[in-house]
């Protein structure tokens, strides 16, 4: 039998399959790159997911492809940084779900740019977006996540919270400031049983690099700084959440781990 087929058949049934079986799951930006594909491996993995995107299209085909390859998902079309589009998000899954377990932070942007140049609006939507809309987003969860026996956080921060690139100052301060403030809720909501992560991706593939990869001599130089000699693939960060929103993580809070082919380390 198609496995995608028999896990849906256990679900029906009320058998327990997947390491995340009776978890409802948030992934903001969840409609493409990595966002989709810890929505993907999340629902494979029995969580009912919500997957959140300013972009309603790319939304509703990640929430598609999952309920036609037998698991559960809703999309939810809201820009993270507008905070009614926020509140009717958690109204929706307070209605609909009652109850919320894992949260992934992961919609994001990045606007490059040299700083001695850099404009008021720029610095204003990379913090609104990158950094204070996480934080509005965590404060909503926590009313729902204090409820929850597997409570757990995952934000995605960046290499860049660590290393430093020309014409990166904006997104590595957001970054900077993610992954400190994941230490900060991990160490604040660890007696509410709230874990917080956070994954620290290198360079991966998706829309949000596809500009400067398609410069060969560039792709080339960041794959050389590369330990491993490749960039990554957004499958290689959502199996990383995956195991942070699982049981197999449960004595891990706090933690920014680096996923990246060694990037971080050096050649
Ligand atoms: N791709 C990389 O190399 C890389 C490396 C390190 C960290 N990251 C981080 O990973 C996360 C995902 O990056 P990606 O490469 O998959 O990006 P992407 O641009 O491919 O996808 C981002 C998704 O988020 C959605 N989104 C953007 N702004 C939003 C908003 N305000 N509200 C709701 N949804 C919004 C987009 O529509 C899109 O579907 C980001 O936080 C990014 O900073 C990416």
């Amino acid at each position: 039998m198609d496995a995608k087929l028999r896990s849906s058949e256990c679900r029906e049934n009320g058998i327990p399959l997947g390491r995340l079986d009776g978890r409802v799951a948030i992934v903001t930006g969840g409609g493409e790159g990595i966002g989709r594909a810890i929505s993907d491996i999340f629902a494979s993995e029995g969580a009912r997911t919500v997957v959140v995107d300013i972009d309603p299209a790319t939304a509703q085909d990640a929430a598609q492809s999952i309920n036609e390859a037998g698991g559960r998902a809703e999309a939810v079309e809201a820009d993270i940084a507008n905070q009614d589009d926020m509140s009717r998000l958690f109204a929706t899954v307070a209605d609909q779900f009652g109850q919320l377990d894992i949260l992934v932070n992961n919609a994001g942007i990045n606007v490059r740019g040299d700083m001695r140049h850099v404009e008021d609006e720029q610095i204003e939507r990379m913090l609104e977006t990158n950094v204070a809309a996480v934080m509005r987003c965590v404060r909503s969860a926590f009313l729902l996540l204090k409820d929850s026996e597997k409570a757990s956080i995952i934000n995605i921060s960046s290499i860049m919270a660590v290393r430093h690139m020309p014409h990166s100052g904006l997104y590595s301060t957001t970054k900077g400031a993610l992954s400190a403030y994941t230490r900060s809720i991990a160490v604040d909501f660890a007696r509410f049983g709230i874990r917080a992560n956070a994954i620290c991706p290198g360079y991966v593939e998706t829309a949000m690099t596809a500009q400067i990869l398609r410069m060969p001599k560039l792709r080339e130089a960041l794959e050389d700084r590369t330990p491993m000699r490749r960039l990554g693939h957004p499958h290689e960060i959502a199996s990383v959440a995956l195991f942070l929103a699982s049981d197999e993580a449960s004595y891990i809070t706090g933690a920014c781990i680096p996923v990246d082919g060694g990037m971080s380390i050096g050649l």
